[in-house]
C-alpha cells in the first residue's frame, strides 16, 4: 500500500516496481478497472477469438504476477459495484502481490469504503510517501 499526498511520487514508484517485475503485470487506476469490468460485463471486450467474460477476466487477474491499482478513494461516492470490485480485487490476490495506491490515509479510506477494506489495506506493507509535491519543484 502506497499512501501520500499528491505529487509525492507514488505512481512513479509503483511503475518502477512493475517495470522490474519479470512476470505478467498490469496497472489500472480504480476508475479504469471499473470501466474495464463494466465493458467485460456488457460483452464488449474480446479475449482471443471470443467475447471475454467476467469469470475469465477475474481468473486472469488472479493469475497475474503483479498488479497495481492506483487512485483508490479519489472520490467520495462509492457505488456498490465500485466497492465490490475493489474488495474482490484485493481478495483475489491472496498469496500474490498487489500494489494499492491512495492519496488518502487508511483511516479515511475506512470512512470512504468501510473497515473491511481498510483492514485488508492495513494488513499489508504500508509505505507512506512524504516530502514536497514533486510537480511543484520541477
Ligand atoms: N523521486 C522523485 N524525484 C523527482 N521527481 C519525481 C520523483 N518521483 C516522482 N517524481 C515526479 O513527480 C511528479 C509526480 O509523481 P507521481 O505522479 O508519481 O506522484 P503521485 O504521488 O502519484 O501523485 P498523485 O497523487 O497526484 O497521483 C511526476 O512528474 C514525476 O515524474
Ligand atoms: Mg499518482
Amino acid at each position: 500500500m502506497f499512501v501520500g499526498a499528491a505529487g509525492t511520487g507514488k505512481t512513479c514508484a509503483a511503475l518502477c516496481v512493475l517495470d522490474w517485475a519479470a512476470c505478467g503485470r498490469k496497472y489500472w487506476t480504480m476508475a479504469e478497472l471499473c470501466t474495464e469490468l463494466i465493458s467485460v460485463q456488457a460483452g464488449e471486450r474480446e479475449y482471443g477469438q471470443v467475447t471475454d467474460s467476467p469469470r475469465w477476466w477475474w481468473e486472469r487477474y488472479a493469475e497475474r504476477g503483479l498488479v497495481c491499482i492506483d487512485e483508490i478513494g479519489a472520490r467520495e461516492n462509492v457505488s456498490d459495484f465500485h466497492y465490490e470490485t475493489l474488495k474482490r480485487a484485493m481478495d483475489s490476490r491472496e498469496g500474490k502481490p498487489v500494489v494499492l495506491i491512495s492519496n488518502e490515509p487508511i483511516d479515511r479510506l475506512a470512512r470512504i469504503y468501510d473497515d473491511r477494506v481498510a483492514s485488508r489495506m492495513a494488513g499489508g506493507t504500508v509505505i507512506e510517501f512524504g516530502g514536497p509535491d514533486q510537480r511543484l519543484t520541477q
